[in-house]
């Protein structure tokens, strides 16, 4: 038996089941005269089936091998399901379920996706009947016919990744609208667009997408919509979503709103004789997955990955805890390169699933199914069903981020106390009244789902229901801190421990680092779910080009990487370039990671280190600090020699003010206008001289 709180169902495999119809194993005797079991004509079918089988799956790797890498950041996208081209007409989905609602999704961590499904939803009160629908798994060609269908309208919620790019499951669309010239007259569409400020490249996705289908001679219904996730994303749609429905009804002539019910999606059932070895216990897709593990791994089959290193690497004095943990992948087939991600599934606090269980008064190890009342959806289950409440509430749902407006109004439903349903309801309601509470009470005052059901004790949904609103657990992302050229073996991280007090007093830790931290070496080994996401995060091919890093606190983590690849091409005697960090912590002796690795590769020549302690002095001192000072080290790299820059770690401040002092230092020292220095940065992302990896 492993170590881990995974799935650990011991289910003993059928060794060989025969369908119907299907030819006999080799072993089995049947009567020496009986015919052939299959005629030529049958061997040909079967062959033709194959064949066209063999096709439409090639077709598909093709289509997403061929896909660009999105540039900087990398994650993945809820859901994986390519649809047999059989099924992937929207427009036929439409008409034989009559309805004349698409709204499609372009999602990485699930946000538009849920924000789509809650306007298809809506649709039936303004006498649209909606579809929620995945581009990626759509025709989207046949945009140009949805016309056909009267009083028809397509929205698009669509979220913005890395240098304005689109998310996986909405490349293949961009990229049709971009170099395709469609005649979309008539087409009746909304756009949402879904980013963060703190990014420079905001929402460029949904602006893209709106003024493109104007441009092919598209009707829009409705007036573009930004949502900011660096503010109240949800508060953005609500707001946006208020004035959208009465624009239709408008622009439709639908006179009136029919009532404001809540309808559910998935319909329950409770299973009391199901064999143990037909129940989801964790897994993302295959049933057994983690038992029988077979590569590829990817978001779907993730590998679990034995953690041999988990080592701290602040100093005793520090108030927090940075870990650095190296998974073993020799057995996995998984191949990295320094600068790729690595994805972490998490699972959540079994106190806090608990707490879940009491306070709704109900068994969590009963089995249930929830199935979608909607036959035309490509999405039967909102997760891996059948399973326990607990393995729901342990391995498939977000049960600690705050809740957003739509579950607290289905939540209301259930408060027997009239003060307290009343609360809920006006919490999810657009007035300015209900805004400012759900700001204070869930978002200021910083309550999940446990911290909801535990400061309203009359509020007791059945599990089911809390099942189906709650959004999915996603994976986190770790900037990957090592080489392969040295950790052929290993993967490693370093990951800083999400710990926090909120205004309720309550301690929250962040799920997936605070899972982390308990894993460590051990035999049976600690199991951790993971799997690789490709980045165009990259050194320069040639070793004897000069790179600037700039990396503050976990920052520093690909760098790490990056650094291990240049010693080692110098041992191996190649000409290295300049290798310059910039690395900033608070203070030296709480939370200099890798000091004395980095110090020894400043030892033996391989690096130069720039180092700024935030909290050594009475004023701040940052990595942008020293960049200012060292103007001329950087034209000298960038300018003079053709060098790279990298950024990574804090997208809100550091990255951006590390991009103006980029712009200052080619004005001054290129001698360039502020326009040519903006296009000669631009230049340099574009030729992947200067990257950034940056979260927030
Ligand atoms: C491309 C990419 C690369 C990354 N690389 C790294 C890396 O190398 N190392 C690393 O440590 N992280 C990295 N991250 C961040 C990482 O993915 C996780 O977001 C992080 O570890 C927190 O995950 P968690 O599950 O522990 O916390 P969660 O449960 O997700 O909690 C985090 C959330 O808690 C809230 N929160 C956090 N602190 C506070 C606070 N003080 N007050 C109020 N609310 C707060 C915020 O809403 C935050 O989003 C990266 C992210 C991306 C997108
Ligand atoms: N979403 C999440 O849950 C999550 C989890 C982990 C990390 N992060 C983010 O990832 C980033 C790195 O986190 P970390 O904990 O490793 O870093 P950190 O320890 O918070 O910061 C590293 C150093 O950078 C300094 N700094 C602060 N603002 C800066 C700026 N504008 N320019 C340059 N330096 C600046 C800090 O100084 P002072 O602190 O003294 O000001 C500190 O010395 C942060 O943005 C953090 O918010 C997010
Ligand atoms: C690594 C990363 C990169 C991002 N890059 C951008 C960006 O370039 N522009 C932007 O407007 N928003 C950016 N965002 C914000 C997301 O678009 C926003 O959080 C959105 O709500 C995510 O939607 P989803 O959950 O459907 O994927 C980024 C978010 C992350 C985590």
């Amino acid at each position: 038996m492993h170590n881990m709180d995974l799935p650990t169902v011991d289910a003993s495999q059928p060794k060989a089941i025969r369908m119907a119809g299907s030819p006999m194993l080799e072993n089995e005797s049947g009567p020496e005269d009986e015919q052939p079991f299959l005629s030529i004509t049958d061997i040909m079918l079967i062959l033709g089936i194959l064949l066209a089988m063999m096709f439409v799956y090639v077709r598909s790797r093709m289509r997403r091998e061929a896909a660009p890498a999105p540039k900087s950041y990398s994650i993945q996208p809820t859901s994986f399901a390519v649809a047999p081209s059989s099924e992937n007409s929207f427009i036929k989905k439409l008409k034989t379920s009559g309805r004349s609602l698409v709204v499609f999704y372009g999602s990485q961590t699930g946000t538009a996706e849920e924000f789509a499904g809650r306007l298809a939803k809506e649709g039936i009160r303004y006498k649209m009947k909606g579809m929620v629908a995945d581009p990626e798994e759509c025709n989207m060609e046949e945009l140009v016919h949805l016309k056909t269908i009267p009083n028809s309208l397509a929205v698009f919620c669509l979220a913005t990744y890395g240098e304005g790019d689109p998310t996986d499951n909405a490349m293949e669309f961009i990229d049709w609208l971009k170099n395709g010239d469609a005649d979309l007259t008539e087409l009746n569409y909304a756009v949402f667009g879904l980013g963060n400020k703190t990014y420079e490249h905001y929402n460029e996705v949904g602006i893209y997408v709106d003024h493109r289908l104007e441009q092919l001679g598209a009707t829009r219904v409705f007036e573009l919509g930004l949502g900011d996730d660096d503010a109240n994303i949800e508060d953005d749609f609500i707001t946006w979503k208020d004035k959208f429905w009465p624009a239709v009804c408008e622009f439709f002539g639908i006179e009136g709103a029919g009532e404001d019910v809540s309808i559910r999606q998935y319909k329950l059932t409770e299973h009391v004789d199901m064999p143990a070895e037909r129940i989801y216990t964790g897994e993302f897709a295959r049933l057994h997955s983690f038992k029988n593990q077979r590569p590829p791994y990817d978001a779907k089959n993730p590998f679990l990955a034995p953690v041999i290193v988990n080592r701290e690497l602040h100093g005793p004095t520090s108030e927090r805890s940075c870990m650095h943990i190296e998974f073993y992948i020799e057995d996995s087939k998984i191949r990295y390169d320094a600068g790729d991600h690595l994805a972490v599934y998490p699972v959540n606090n079994a106190k806090l699933v608990n707490k879940i269980g009491e306070q709704c008064g109900a068994n969590l190890d009963i089995v249930f199914t929830l199935t979608n009342t909607d036959e035309e959806s490509t999405k039967k289950h909102p997760f891996p069903c059948p399973c326990t409440y607990r393995t729901a509430l342990t391995y498939y749902l977000d049960i600690t981020s705050n809740p957003r407006t739509h579950i607290l109004k289905e939540l209301a439903e259930y408060a027997t106390d009239p003060a307290d349903k009343e609360k809920l309801k006006l919490m999810a309601s657009t007035t300015a009244e209900g805004k400012a509470a759900y700001q204070q009470w869930i978002i200021q005052e910083n309550r999940n789902i446990v911290h909801i059901l535990e400061d309203i004790p009359s509020l007791k949904p059945p599990l089911d229901h809390l099942c189906e609103i709650l959004p999915r657990l996603q994976c986190r992302y770790y900037s990957i801190s090592s080489s392969p050229k040295l950790h052929p073996t290993t993967i490693h991280i370093t990951a800083v421990v999400v710990e926090y007090k909120t205004p309720t007093g309550r301690i929250n830790r962040g799920v997936t680092t605070s899972w982390l931290k308990e894993k460590h070496p051990s035999d049976p080994p600690c199991l951790v779910p993971i799997f690789l996401r490709k980045s165009q995060f990259r050194l320069p091919t040639r070793p004897n080009i000069p790179i600037i890093m700039v990396g503050p606190g976990t920052g520093l983590a690909p760098f790490r990487g990056f650094i291990q690849e240049r010693d080692f091409a110098r041992k191996e005697g190649k000409e290295v370039g300049d290798t310059i960090l910039y690395f900033g912590c608070r203070k030296s002796q709480e939370d200099f990671l890798y000091r004395d690795e980095l110090e020894e590769y400043v030892k033996n020549g391989t690096l130069t280190l720039h180092t700024a302690f935030s909290r050594e002095q009475s004023h701040k001192v940052y990595v942008t600090h020293l960049l200012e000072k060292n103007k001329e080290e950087i034209w000298h790299v960038i300018g003079e020699q053709n060098g790279h820059i990298y950024v990574c770690g804090d997208a809100r401040n550091m990255a951006r003010d590390v991009h103006n002092i980029l712009l200052k230092v080619v004005m001054e020292r290129g001698n360039m206008s502020e326009l040519d220095a903006a296009n000669y940065i631009k230049k340099m992302e574009s030729q992947k001289r200067y990257s950034s990896d940056v979260w927030s």
